[in-house]
Formats: C-alpha cells, structure tokens, sequence
C-alpha cells in the first residue's frame, strides 16, 4: 500500500533555492526617517493570505518636528535575494507621491496560491531626501483557488460516554455526555533535502497539530469560530524545521469545541454537527525543485488517548496513565489503531483565517492558597481572567486531581460556582504515578479568579498551579494612569475583561455557559476596544460571522456566529452590524472593510424601515439592558438606534463615493428624527421615559432640534443631581452617557460618575475587591451579596465602555476623521486628578499625552507621529499664558505650531508631528 501521495511537481525554484534569508538593517540615507512595523493585512509577517490583493502598512519615525512622507517605494520580490538587490520582481510601486502609509493595496503581478513574498520600502521625506529601506518583512499566500484543497476531513464516530453528575451552578446536578477527543497520525519518509515545509490545517472541532513530537505553533482552539456549515478556516503555519530526513509523522488531537461541544444554556451539545473531522495537508518542498503533499486521507490511523473529554463550557479530563509514549513520533506502531472515515463531505467554503489567534498571553502566579475544609485547598489568582492552569503535582498512580473554577467565593471561603449556571468548569488529572508530573488542558478555557483543587497527595503550595492567561493576541495598543488610583484600577479591569472575552470572536463572559458573539456588548465596546489594543484583525474576521449571520431579510442576530441565541433584528444589539464596520473605519481608516460590508449595512437599514411603523420601531429587545432603577421604553430606543445606523450607514456610503445612497440615508435620518420628536419628545423637552439613557441617546445621536438640545441635557444632568450625583443607565446608556456629558460642557459631572464609589458606580466594584468589569451594577452589594445567580458574570466589558471617555477626555486623544491622520488631543484636566498619562499607538504611530497641575500652572506635553498633524486643544483661563518648552514667546510662535484660536477655555493650536511640552495658565477650582 503506497504509505503517502506523492505530488512531485516542479516549481518556481527559484522561490526555494539560493533564498536563505539574511536580514539587511536599514540603509543609511539622505533622510533622518526610519520605516518601521512593515505589516501585511494588520498583521506582522502573515503566513496563508488569502486575499488577492493584499493591503500593506508601516510607519515612519524622526527625531524632527513635522517630518512627513511625500512619497514611497515599495518593492515585493519572490526571494529575499532580489530585495537584497533592489528588485522587485513581483511588483516595483515605482516611486508612488503622498504620505499614505497604510491601506496600500498591493498592485504587482498576480499573486499565486502558496508564494512568500518579501518586500521592502523607502520613503521621501518632507525634503525630498530619501530614507533609508527599510528591513525586508514577507508575507504568504494562502490557497487561493477551492480546488487546491486536497485534504480530507477524517475522524471516526462512537457513541458519547456519560461524565459524572455534575454539581456545580445553577442548574446543580446534571449529566453531560462528552466525546472523548480522537488521536489521528500518520508516518512518511522524506528522501530528499528540505528546502521549506508549510502545513494548513483545519478542522471541524478544534485541533492540535503534532509534528514528530512537537506541538506546531503556540495557538489555541484553532481554527476558531465560525459558522462552520457556511465557512471553515484553515490555519498556516511553517514547519521546515520540524520536518526531518527520513521517518517522519504527523498527528493531530480533535476536540467537540464550539462545532460539537456544548453551547448555549441548554445543556445542547452538536450544534453544528455531532462528527469532528480534522483535515490537513503538507507541502513538502525539496531543495532540487521538488513537492510533495501529505495529506489526511483514508490511511491515517486514529485512538482515543489519555484526554478522556474535553469541552469549552465542562472542561477536560485527563488520564496520564492511559498515555501512549510515542504516538506522535515516527516508528510508533500503529497496527493496533483503527482506522478513520474519511468520506466526509464538507460543502462549506474553506479559507484562510483572517483574525488573531488565541494564545497563552500572560503567566499569573496564585497570591494565596487557603483550606477551607480538610483537603480542599483554594488558590486565589489575584485578578479574574480567562484562561487555564497548568498543574504541577507528585502523586501516586490513579490519583485524581480535580480542579474547580470560580470568579468569587462563598463567605466559608470555598468556591461561588452557582453563577456559572450549567458550566461544570472542572478539569480532572489522575496521575500516572512517576515522580513530578505537569500538565494543562488544550482545548477548554475558564474564566476565574480562584481555583480549588482537590485530590492532592500532599499539601498545595502556590506552585501547584500556574495560570495561563488566554486571548487573541491581539497586540497592545493603549495606555492609561493618572493620580487616582481606582482609575488605574478600573483602567486595568477594562482591559483584562477584554483579554477575558476576545477569544477568537468578541464574547459577553468567558465563565459561564455562555460565551457567545453578542452583537450588542461589541458593538457597546468596540471603540474602547480599539484604545486598549489593535483590533482590526480581529475585527475583520468577526464582522464576517456577524454578516454571515445576517438573515435573508437584512436582520443582524443577537449573536454571532450565530447558534443558540436565535434572536434576530434587535436594536442596539443588531446595529453592531453599522457601529462595528463604521468604528473600525474610523480608527483603521479601513474603507475596503467598509465596502465590504456596506450592502449589509443597507439591508439592515432597510429591514429596520420595514419593520416600523410610519418609522417608530416596535416596543421589542432588550431595551437598556441591565439599568439600575430605570426603565427606558424599548420604542424609543430602537427608534433612536434605528435613526443612528441610517446615519452610519449614509455616513459610510459618502465616505465610499456613493453619493445617491448618501443622500437618501441623509434623508430618512432626518424623516426618522422628525417622527422621533413627534412621538417621543414633549414640547417642554421631555423625552418619553425621562431616563438618563433617552437624553443620553437623543443627543449622542443628533435627535433633537436644536432649542432641544441644551433642555435634553439640563434634564440629564437633573436626573443624575436627583440620584445624588450617580448615573442608572445599562449597557446602551453607559456607552454614550459620559462622551455626552462631555461634548455637551458638562464634564465636570461626568468627573463626578467617575470617581463615585458608591452604589452605583464604576468605583463601587473596585471598592469590593473587583478585579474586572462585572455585568450587573449590583453584582455583589454588601446589603445583598450576590445577584440573582442567574445572570451575574463578574467578567463582562460593557460597563467598561467608559475608557473611550478616559482615552478622549482625560488623555484627550481622539481621531479627526478617519485613520488618526489628522489627531486631536483635548485634554480636559478635573475632578481629583492631579495628573494624567495616556498613550495611544495608533496605525500611524504612538500618540501620548501627559498632563500635570502644578499650583495654577498646567503643564502638558504631547507627541505626535510623524506623518501626521494635529489640533492641541491647551486647556487654560488665560489663551495668552499658552508657552512651548519654555520658550520666551507665546506658543503660537513656536517652529510647528500655529495658533487657531481660544475656545471654550482652551487654546487650540494646530501643530505637525514631534513632541511638545505646553505650559499653560489655569484657574484652580477650590
Ligand atoms: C448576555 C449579554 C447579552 C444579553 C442580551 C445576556 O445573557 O450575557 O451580555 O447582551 O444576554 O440581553
């Protein structure tokens, strides 16, 4: 039986052969610029590109005020060896005018299916002096035409086995039936020399790929989350070192994961089918111009193993005694494993994964271990994160080490479960009984502050466990401290409830049984997002399962991918499907996303006006979910949503060039306001419901006529005065009640929101020990401990929606149209701080602001990336005090900075790049 395929093919050898890499530093130049952070659709050396004309980006650095690009030249060679020469075989841009420096589309010879491609730039400065080019960075194409993918979808079927009743949560004892994750491999010889190895797998399930013995890649649950009956992604990955003459093998294990494993609050298991599969195929090309593809196929040989289940919401259990040395090596004999189905018809399509991949992003060691009860030990983690533990233990054969998760603890000092509702949340080790072991689940995660561990031998120390932070990798992006410490710690709970929920898709909690793509906790979210770190990888793969989950009729889902929460067209949560696209726009300066998804911004648009009534949408959804003593009627809500994602969407369709869509999404804007303010506005200025969230709406989104206005935001203010100073808005309240304060003269009221602590407030978790953003206000109050267990996540990021208004207010950085081009830095000094310091590294480069009060002194330096300009708004009583670094004449005056104006108690400045050190004049409020 012939043991592989074999597809000996020659091909470009020139790709392969005389193309070992030798990075060149950057060449000295005329110009002072640097080009740096070379990326290839927004990622770093990408490997299985699958578009054809993929985007690229950098940026430039200088030491001087105002230096700016005036023109650039790329060069895209399919061997590092012609870069080295300055030739680009595969596209030379020439010498292209402008200071575009992301976004640029790739415009040379048509990219075939599998090429690396390297590339390198210079750039013109302000001078006309050349750079410099820069280090050589590549890219790969993916498989670009369907028929490439040669692979077949194995795995083999036997009925699910009973796992134990389960105690925790909710719904206390119940049964779950797990799948016990398959082992697959297969051996073949490699004769000749290596000259590269690229693997792309899948699967339906998630997988983990070996190659004799070693784990391929860092990532986890892999290929992520889609709707797998449309569309399934394949990862890439280089294998030339693990590849090796001679015996070679490759293996995988398959887990349920979201395709087959339990989702949803149901206790539902298989919801998008009940046969794991995993499919891989590997080019093996040889330094004399040689391929071979090894492929899954029908003679790979397949067994369970050790890992007896393993599930997202459950966890995994593991039996090291059942351990089979060797099963990933070459030489294992497989003669006893059975064989695998591979006839699996697979109609969806297949590409490459767009977004960021899951991985182990930070260590967390316990800060404490206590015993509750004999033999039951409890690890606190010190913050709540989602993720896993690796376990460290001696114990003798057969023991069984069981570990629980939880994000709070009862008053007994034992772990809170009940919230996780039906999660069982357990992992099991039973040891195999050979001195130190050490191990870590795959393919489950939990989301957790404590951990209690049962079953030791011995006594638990703080080495016993490990945590294991998880989270797409999505990379750092923002900054954020002042002199307030809740504010540093709200700051730090804002982005570690990200990290807890980006995994793969933006979820609502990562602890229980849950976890789904709610549209309207991202779409609440996304912006601050965007602060904390660079999400336009991973945005763009999720706004693929949001509008894969658009419905026929236009209607975006509560969740995407959509599965279990079936719900359909709501607002607030539905209008992700304009906020997200429209966001991501303005941040990236994205236009082809906005493009991509402008047709189902229309459909949106145009199912909303179908199903309203003379343009009032219907009392329906989940009006403003999780208020505190508020009750906002659904209509005008939706009403206002719906007037909000046809301004969006005219918005985007001006910004696209498509004039004719602008004016007619302009026009239903201002038909939707007109009925909103007839059916909803009093002519005293009352809004219907007279919440906060209604004002907060009305005027974020330009609802009102223009008398209205300063009444809606009298009123708002009232409201919270009659609160004694605190806010009572849920998730769509929140996210736009503090920029609205702010853009309508009132932040020192906002100030006040922000620093109460007590209920109910951002300050009043903080002052109960959070150590991330809970869902409810009232998670936790010292009267009533928990909420209802029911619905009461100690991990999701709404509320945490307020870092836009920390990044814009109190660092004061913002973008002036889209892409962060043009910047604005407002920095608007209050409440008790005395200090503030913010970083933004945006697409253009790193953005900082710091601010101090010195007696009536202010001081505030700025920097500003090359390439790009900005307004500086200097707050100051007195325009005139305005100085720049000390300089003996008013700032105005100063190389790079030209005065525009005074307003509103700031001095607005318009300056180019480089960094600036204000000093201004301020009245101390006592
Ligand atoms: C989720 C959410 C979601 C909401 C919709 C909850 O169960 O956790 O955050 O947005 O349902 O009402």
């Amino acid at each position: 039986m012939k043991v592989f395929v074999v597809v000996s093919i020659v091909i470009m050898m020139a790709v392969l052969i005389g193309c070992a890499v030798t990075p060149a530093k950057q060449t000295k130049a005329g110009s002072d610029v640097v080009t740096d952070e070379l990326r290839c659709e927004y990622r770093v050396n990408p490997l299985g590109i699958d578009v054809a004309k993929p985007r690229l980006s950098w940026i430039i650095k200088s030491q001087q005020r105002g230096q700016a690009q005036t023109a650039y030249q790329i060069l895209v060679a399919d061997c590092p060896k012609k870069l080295e020469q300055d030739k680009g075989n595969l596209w030379d841009s020439g010498k292209v005018k402008g200071n575009q420096t992301n976004q640029v589309e790739y415009k040379g010879k048509a990219l075939q299916s599998q090429i690396k491609c390297w590339w390198k730039l210079r750039v013109w400065d302000k001078g006309g002096k050349a750079s410099g080019w820069s280090e050589p960075a590549y890219w790969t194409m993916g498989l670009l035409e369907k028929n490439e993918w040669k692979a077949q979808w194995i795995g083999f079927d036997e009925p699910l086995k009973s796992a134990a009743v389960s105690e925790v949560g909710y719904i206390k004892r119940f049964k779950t039936s797990l799948a016990e994750p398959r082992y697959l491999r297969k051996t073949f010889a490699v004769g000749k020399e290596v000259g590269s190895a690229t693997v792309y797998a899948s699967a339906l399930g998630l997988y983990e790929l070996h190659i004799n013995g070693q784990r391929v890649g860092n990532d986890y649950f892999t290929p992520g989350w889609t709707d797998y009956n449309k569309r399934i992604y394949y990862n890439t990955y280089d294998v030339t070192k693990l590849v090796k003459p001679g015996d070679n093998a490759i293996a995988a294990i398959l887990a349920d994961g979201w395709y087959a494993g339990y989702l949803g609050w149901d206790l539902k298991r298989d919801n998008y089918g009940d046969k794991t599969r995993f499919a891989a195929q590997l080019y093996i090309n040889y330094t004399d111009g040689t391929r071979e593809l090894i492929c899954t196929d029908g003679t790979w040989k397949a067994s369970t193993g050790p890992l007896l289940e393993a599930d997202i919401y459950m966890g995994e259990s593991y039996d090291a005694r059942k351990e089979i040395v060797g099963w990933d090596l070459a030489g294992f004999d497989d003669s006893r494993w059975r064989g695998v189905d591979a006839r699996a018809d697979v109609n969806a399509s297949i590409q490459a994964y767009p977004g960021v991949n899951v991985r182990e992003f930070t260590l967390i060691k316990p800060v404490k271990v206590t015993e509750p009860k004999e033999g039951v030990f409890v690890f606190d983690m010190g913050q709540n994160f989602a993720g896993i533990v690796r376990l460290k233990v001696t114990g003798k054969s057969g023991d069984k080490i069981v570990l629980r998760f939880a994000e709070r603890l009862n008053e007994d000092g034992t772990v809170y479960m009940t919230n996780i509702r039906s999660a069982r949340a357990t992992d099991t080790y039973i040891c195999k009984g050979e001195g130190e072991e050490v191990w870590q689940p795959r393919f489950t995660f939990h989301g957790f502050q404590y951990v209690e561990v049962t079953g030791l031998a011995g006594k638990a120390t703080v080495d016993t466990i490990t945590g294991l932070g998880l989270s797409s990798d999505t990379a750092v992006a923002g900054s954020f401290e002042c002199s307030d410490e809740t504010a540093n710690k709200l700051y730090a709970n804002i982005v570690r409830t990200q990290r807890a929920n980006f995994i793969d898709i933006p979820t609502d909690c990562p602890q229980r049984d849950e976890r789904l793509g709610w549209t309207g906790d991202a779409q609440v979210f996304v912006r601050t997002a965007t602060y904390n770190t660079d999400v336009a990888a991973f945005f763009t793969k999720w706004l693929v399962d949001l509008e894969d989950a658009q419905s026929p009729e236009g209607a975006f889902p509560d969740v995407a991918p959509r599965k279990v929460a079936l719900g359909n067209g709501t607002a607030a949560w539905g209008d992700a499907g304009t906020v997200c696209p429209w966001t991501i726009y303005q941040v990236y300066g994205d236009k082809r996303l906005l493009e991509k998804h402008y047709d189902a911004m229309v459909r949106w648009v145009e199912y909303l006006r179908k199903h309203s009534n003379n343009l009032i949408r219907p009392m329906q959804g989940y009006g403003d979910w999780l208020s505190i003593n508020a009750e906002t009627r659904k209509d005008v809500l939706a009403t206002a949503y719906f007037a909000y994602s046809t301004k969006l969407t005219a918005r985007a369709a001006e910004t696209l060039g498509k004039k004719g869509d602008g004016e007619k999404y302009n026009q239903l804007f201002e038909q939707i306001k007109q009925r909103f303010n007839e059916k909803f506005v009093a002519e005293d200025g009352k809004i219907v419901s007279d919440t906060q969230t209604v004002y907060v709406l009305a005027l974020a989104f330009d609802l009102l006529a223009e008398g209205k206005r300063e009444n809606a935001i009298e009123r708002l203010v009232e409201n919270i005065k009659s609160r004694d100073q605190h806010l009572s808005t849920g998730f769509i309240g929140t996210k736009d009640l503090m920029m609205t304060l702010t853009k309508n003269g009132r932040t020192d009221v906002a100030y006040k929101l922000f620093h109460n602590d007590s209920f109910p407030s951002w300050g009043f978790s903080i002052k109960q020990g959070a150590t991330s953003i809970w869902e409810r206000w009232d998670g936790w109050t010292p009267e009533k401990g928990f909420q209802d267990a029911n619905m009461n996540s100690f991990a999701h990021y709404s509320f945490g929606a307020v870092a836009e208004w920390m990044f814009k207010t109190i660092g004061g950085i913002d973008t002036d149209g889209a892409g962060y081009r043009r910047i604005i830095i407002r920095p608007q000094p209050g409440g008790k701080l005395e200090w503030a310091k913010a970083s933004y590294k945006s697409i253009n480069g790193t953005i900082a602001t710091q601010w101090k009060m010195d007696g009536d002194t202010l001081k505030l330096n700025v920097t500003i990336p090359a390439n790009t300009t900005a307004t500086v708004y200097v707050p100051t009583s007195d325009p005139k005090s305005v100085l720049e670094s000390g300089k003996a004449v008013p700032a105005g005056k100063v190389e790079g900075i030209e005065h525009l104006k005074a307003e509103d108690g700031f001095a607005v400045f318009s300056v180019v790049s480089g960094k600036y050190e204000f000093e201004s004049k301020v009245m101390v409020q006592k």
